[in-house]
């Protein structure tokens, strides 16, 4: 599996708080089958503001302690972006990180309350600029918990969806979950992250678990592995799942 989500990175944000505890979750990712997480911490969300240069040095230094654990995973960096009026403004001016780096997807937060038509312009921007913003855990945006409707909006006018794995278990309460497996009932997921932070469980096996139950193994595959992969193959010159080496270019 891929964790297209998480705050593994230490001492940047919310997330990880120092290095054991960065550790300590990539230790159970990976006994929960995750082969590649992307370290996604928050950026431009009014608290946290990452930069570019702090995520990858964090990354770097996470990426050190992983190689002389010799843990078999790939670690990837990332940001989770706060949408705020001059995203595509902090875009051209190349202040956020893409997911891995050199990919076209842009792992986007939405505010709890959001103008749709002027997101949706944004959506447009950067799609005209070769970007597929990805919307994190959409199932726990209170405006698409009201109007699950909106999901349809977004994802024709170029944007993705990403659902957090805690979600379909009830962790963020009742809402979230409906709107989870809605947006599972209808395809509209493009991919799952943990969103680990301290003090949250660690949920990727049970969502797929879920996944399975719900829907079909087609589908499953599909938002675990298959989707996240097309982000990979923008970011990575080889990389490894269920035992295979993919190569790249
Ligand atoms: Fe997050």
């Amino acid at each position: 599996m891929i964790d297209t989500h998480s705050h593994i990175l230490p001492e940047l944000d919310d997330g990880s708080e120092n290095i054991e505890q960065s550790m300590d979750f990539i230790v159970q990712a990976m006994k929960q089958g995750v082969k590649v997480m992307f370290a996604t911490p928050h950026c431009c969300d009014g608290v946290y503001d990452c930069t570019k240069k702090e995520i990858l040095t964090a990354w770097q230094f996470l990426c050190e302690a992983v190689d002389r654990e010799g843990l078999d995973i790939q670690i990837l960096p990332g940001a989770e972006i706060r949408v705020n009026h001059d995203l595509v403004t902090r875009y051209d001016a190349g202040d956020l990180l893409t997911l891995g780096e050199t990919s076209r997807f842009l792992l986007l937060e939405l505010p709890p309350m959001f103008i749709m038509n002027a997101f949706l312009r944004m959506v447009r921007q950067l799609t005209e600029r070769g970007i597929t913003p990805i919307i994190a855990h959409a199932e726990r945006n209170p405006m698409i918990i009201a109007r699950p409707e909106l999901a349809a909006d977004l994802i024709s006018t170029g944007a993705e969806l990403q659902i957090t794995a805690g979600s379909l278990k009830g962790d963020f309460g009742r809402a979230p979950r409906k709107t989870a497996k809605t947006l599972v009932q209808n395809n509209q997921v493009f991919c799952l992250g943990s969103d680990i932070h301290p003090g949250r469980k660690y949920r990727m096996k049970a969502a797929r678990k879920f996944l399975n139950k719900a829907g079909s193994r087609v589908q499953t595959e599909k938002i675990v592995r298959e989707n996240p992969e097309k982000i990979l193959k923008e970011c990575v010159d080889q990389f490894i799942l269920d035992d295979q080496v993919f190569m790249i270019g």
